[in-house]
């Protein structure tokens, strides 16, 4: 083969490459802090920051020491946060979260007064505060009974704004939660506040670490008959597009990683922000690797931008403090 013609071909593709001030104002796809939205689990009780075996540097906090991670949080210039609350008492209709002593409503007002950069996202969900550990009530034969559920999940909304979120986030998955969350808000008078709907959320072993963090694990059952079959995308287009009829603001996708391709179907139909949760089996997964040497850390940045490639506008990560620190 002629020497010169396979150089030249090399330059071609290379011409780009070769220089660090080009290739940098060529790329497609950069992280920004405003990308990143910080999960925060909040407790009942005094003097508690605990983490668990699967989520090292992930910890749970009681009121009076969430200062701790506010200020690495405000230090960094990471500012979106969603709250996750894990109660004292559980029931079997989750009262404690719509209760307006909740945890979650208390660490909302806590988190707002300590700081007005915060931007304040709550999860919206049942499984945390019921004894049970599904996303809705049940009936009395054991199963999720939908219809019932969407007025406990929109008073849960209602209480978290109430308390001052700036933005709600239902993870339950029932059918109809986003129009009933929006019907009750907007007769609150809480017609600007947005809603970020979990639309396309898997039935998924990449939740495991969450649920010991969360303490919510169902204790009978799963939650296949309400989460998304992961052998299927055909309808991930149409449900999108049902939640956005119903109100969404926002459209996430969960997991993240082994779900790109989801990522970038909506991306090329809906026309709404894509937000991807970077869960914590994903967490544990690269932070066990990096741990142990056999990858480079770097592995996370690169992680964040195939989220950006594949069309993700936000980032749920529980990373966000090492990429605030290393890469931003
Ligand atoms: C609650 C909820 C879960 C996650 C976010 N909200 C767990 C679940 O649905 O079982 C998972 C987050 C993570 O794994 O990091 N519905
Ligand atoms: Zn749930």
């Amino acid at each position: 083969m002629d020497q010169s013609y396979t150089c030249d071909v090399t330059h071609r593709f290379r011409r780009l490459r070769e220089n660090d001030n080009l290739r940098n104002m060529v790329r497609e796809n950069h992280l920004s802090i405003n990308d990143l939205i910080t999960p925060i689990f909040v407790v009942e009780g005094q003097n508690i920051k605990s983490s668990t075996e699967a989520m090292p540097e992930v910890y749970r906090y009681s009121l009076d020491r969430l200062h701790e991670e506010l200020d690495e949080l405000l230090q960094l210039g990471l500012h979106q946060v969603l709250l996750f609350g894990i109660p004292e008492q559980k029931d079997s209709v989750g009262s404690g979260a719509y209760d307006e002593n909740g945890i979650v409503q208390k660490a909302i007002r806590y988190v707002k007064s300590y700081s007005p950069k915060f931007y304040v996202i709550t999860d919206v969900c049942l499984c945390q505060y019921t004894d049970h550990g599904h996303c809705g009530i049940l009936t009395d034969s054991g199963c999720v009974d939908n219809d019932p559920t969407l007025a406990l999940l929109s008073k849960i909304a209602v209480s978290h704004v109430k308390s001052g979120a700036d933005m709600v986030a239902p993870s339950d998955m029932m059918d109809g939660r986003i129009g009933a969350m929006r019907q009750s808000l907007d007769r609150e008078g809480f017609t600007y506040i947005p809603i970020m709907s979990y639309a396309i959320k898997y039935h998924s072993s990449y939740y495991g670490p969450f649920r010991a963090i969360a303490d919510s694990s169902p204790k009978q059952g799963s939650r296949s008959s309400y989460q998304m079959d992961f052998h299927n995308s055909k309808d991930v287009i149409d449900v999108a597009k049902a939640s956005i009829d119903q109100g969404a603001d926002l459209i996430m996708v969960k997991p993240a990683m082994m779900y790109l391709d989801i990522l970038h179907e909506l991306n090329g139909s809906i026309n709404k922000p894509l937000v991807v949760y970077n869960v914590s089996g994903e967490y544990a997964l690269l932070y066990q690797g990096i741990k142990s040497g056999f990858v480079n850390e770097s592995i996370v940045y690169e992680t964040m931008i195939g989220f950006k490639r594949a069309g993700a506008k936000l980032i749920i990560t529980y990373f966000s403090k090492l990429i605030a620190e290393k890469w931003l």
